[in-house]
């Protein structure tokens, strides 16, 4: 059993937590959870960074002692964390008495080896990053991270000899034990080795113009810098220093055995943790980490999201209006691990309702309800395996896992989508409300819901990496006792659904969200919560309408308006010139180059044609496929972006938001069928 333990920077708690820092800590909970769930021995460290001048200009400010801000300030990462099912083992504080041993630890072992003199120092020194920057990397005679003013500091300071350590850190970067680089991905591992072989100064580790940290050994009047302190947080909380190093004998690498160290850290502290760190460490006579693995950043308007640059998203709104879930989804699903991407609330909503809402939500509540409703609200008592979901299971269990290996967090999401999606279209390809009605309940129909269910099943055990609180719900729906956290790598095998037991049928997990009603509620979170509506009775009719409290008002208001625009009235011989009848995509495909179009193949009775419709924004290409809908199949050809449609998709448009809804009818009605 592989032991590996993950860490994510431990957070200054001058900021309360924004979406970048829940990134970090979401992606590496996905890492420890995805490992615990391949079987390995995993340990997964979170905490806070609380000395510095950034907490003591805050405790200054607020009259109060720092201490008092950092008591203040640490339970709401630690909440936070709690909130968002984050599954660390431990949760350090740098001002805790076992961090102080260790540093002192580390301090006393690079003193050993002789790598700490005294010496004056002066530069330009940027607060919020609490490090110096040498002259050629200032942006504008700024700092490059943040872009702002510098301060011109002077003192003397206890030097560490970084400069001994070009070569080391050079070969480090060289080496791939067990084929594992030092930095992910290549292109950072890249800059690191450039900003190395360019030549290291020296580090100055200790401050005397500030008194809140821990005091440097030896030097009285000279506090630990805040750097060196934080970083030694990864072996601190292992014990080292301490009396008990049971931990870190199991978990560190070390030349006999020991485990893998993984720090998972944000691209701005990469240098911190792939230069110095590994130096530090070299000189204790410690082994150094298996890998930095380093993400982009979040963006808002194009820059950095940071409290210095006042443009941070919180997770709050989301949270009190979605739950905790939907928003790990979408951090990890829609960030390519590695690079950066823009934050919007649009965006999240499309990643909802595609997702979560029409995606897993609808599939889950048709397969269990039809389920529920052919075996008296039990699991089939007849298994299959060998079909098609099955080979589609095994597939996303393969995807997911190297994805996983390889950082692609968004193709390990893109894994369980794409399972899901199989299932959703095996349940419209086999119809099974249409064979219970035809031919009653055959061993056939067991097994097609069986698979359903069997499918659903893994790809739960499979989201229990990345939404683990869905992943329980998803479970004990299918009624299994186990939840996320119980989940191991024998679930991601075919056939562990039990047999003949009961199902548990519940509302749908995922209310469809309008995005209009959402961004008018967003002032008042808690009004913009999505609701449910009242289950429509055909199986594939999507289950939730995209509705808020504070909707309702709005529908009745519309709809009244709708009732006074309602234009002149027509006879019925007008109306009976539209040939209306049912259709079946048979395949869709976004038009490309424009953001609303739909190419569709449309079966109509014998007939199969080209249509194109301005559903591309509110559907995509696999919520359409091998669904039936209604269509105006009289209607003069027209050319579309230069595609010939021939005829048009019926649609209600919603009140607020001018979005299509799509009319669905029974899956049951056979394509061909006159509408009127
Ligand atoms: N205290 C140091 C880390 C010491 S680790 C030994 C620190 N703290 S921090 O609170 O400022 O930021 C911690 C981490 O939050 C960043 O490194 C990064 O991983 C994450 N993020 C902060 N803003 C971010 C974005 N806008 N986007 C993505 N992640 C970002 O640095």
């Amino acid at each position: 059993m592989a032991r590996r333990y993950f860490t994510t920077p431990i957070y200054y708690v001058n900021d309360r937590p924004h979406i970048g820092h829940l990134y970090t800590t979401v992606v590496t909970d996905v890492l420890a959870r995805a490992a615990r769930l391949a079987g390995d021995d995993v340990r997964f460290l979170t905490g806070t960074d609380e000395h510095g001048q950034n907490i003591e200009k805050v405790a200054r400010k607020e009259g109060v002692a720092p201490i008092a801000v950092a008591d203040r300030n640490a339970p709401t990462f630690r909440d936070l964390w709690k909130t968002f099912g984050i599954s660390n083992d431990d949760f350090i504080r740098t001002t805790e008495p076992r961090h102080r041993a260790g540093v002192e630890e580390m301090i006393r072992r690079i003193a050993a080896s002789g790598d700490f003199y005294v010496a004056a120092h002066e530069g330009w020194y940027c607060a919020p990053c609490e490090a110096f920057y040498p002259e050629k990397d200032l942006v504008d005679g700024s700092c490059p991270v943040h872009g702002g003013s510098l301060e011109w500091q002077k003192e003397e300071n206890v030097f560490f000899r970084l400069s001994r350590y070009e070569k080391p850190l050079l070969t480090l970067y060289g080496s791939a034990p067990g084929g594992i680089p030092f930095v992910f991905p290549e292109t950072r591992l890249n800059e690191v080795r450039s900003f190395v072989a360019a030549g290291l100064k020296d580090l100055s580790v200790s401050r005397t113009t500030i008194s809140w940290g821990i005091p440097f050994p030896g030097h009285p009047g000279h506090v630990v810098y805040v750097w060196l302190d934080a970083l030694t947080n990864y072996v601190s909380a292992l014990g080292l220093g301490g009396g008990d190093q049971a931990l870190f004998d199991r978990y560190w690498p070390s030349p006999s055995g020991g485990g893998r160290a993984f720090h998972v850290v944000g691209k701005d502290i990469l240098r911190f943790h792939a230069v110095y760190w590994p130096a530090f460490l070299m000189s204790a006579g410690l082994p150094v980490p298996t890998q930095v693995v380093s993400h982009g950043f979040w963006l808002k308007d194009d820059r950095k999201m940071s409290k210095t640059v006042g443009n941070v998203v919180r997770p709050d709104d989301l949270v009190a209006s979605f739950g905790v879930d939907p928003l790990r989804w979408f951090l990890v699903s829609e960030m390519s691990f590695g690079h950066d991407a823009s934050f919007s609330d649009e965006a999240f909503l499309s990643t909802y309702n595609a997702d979560l809402a029409n995606g897993l939500g609808n599939t889950l509540s048709r397969a269990v309800r039809m389920a529920a409703d052919a075996f008296g609200g039990k699991t089939p008592s007849e298994r299959c395996d060998d079909n098609e979901v099955k080979r589609a299971a095994g597939a996303a269990v393969r995807a997911f896992t190297e994805a996983v290996a390889g950082y692609r967090l968004h193709e390990a999401a893109g894994a369980i989508r794409a399972l899901v999606s199989s299932i959703d279209g095996y349940i419209t390809a086999t119809e099974p409300w249409k064979r219970a009605k035809a031919e009653g309940i055959t061993p056939a129909l067991h097994r097609i819901h069986h698979n359903t269910l069997e499918g659903l099943r893994i790809a739960a055990a499979l989201l229990s990496a990345i939404a683990p609180g869905t992943a329980s719900e998803v479970l004990s729906r299918l009624g299994l006792e186990k939840g996320a956290s119980d989940v191991t790598a024998a679930d991601l095998a075919w056939g562990q659904l039990p047999l003949g037991t009961p199902l548990a049928v519940a509302p749908p997990l995922f209310p469809r969200a309008d995005p209009k009603l959402f961004f008018a509620n967003l002032a008042n979170p808690k009004e913009a919560k999505v609701t449910e509506e009242k289950k429509p009775d055909a199986p594939n009719v999507n289950e939730t309408a995209p509705v808020a409290v504070s909707a309702v008002a709005a529908a009745v208001a519309a709809a009244a308006a709708l009732a006074a625009a309602a234009g002149p009235k027509i006879s019925i011989d007008d109306f009976l010139k539209l040939d209306l009848r049912v259709g079946e995509v048979v395949a869709a495909e976004k038009v490309e180059k424009s953001k609303k179009l739909m190419k569709m193949t449309v079966k109509i009775g014998d007939e199969v044609r080209t249509i194109v419709g301005g559903i591309a924004a509110a559907y995509t290409a696999e919520q359409l496929i091998g669904k039936k809908f209604v269509f105006v199949a009289n209607l003069a050809p027209a050319k579309l972006m230069g595609i010939e449609s021939n005829g048009m998709i019926l649609a209600a448009t919603l009140p607020e938001t001018g979005e299509p809804s799509l009319l669905t009818v029974d899956q049951a009605v056979p394509s061909g069928a006159k509408v009127k």
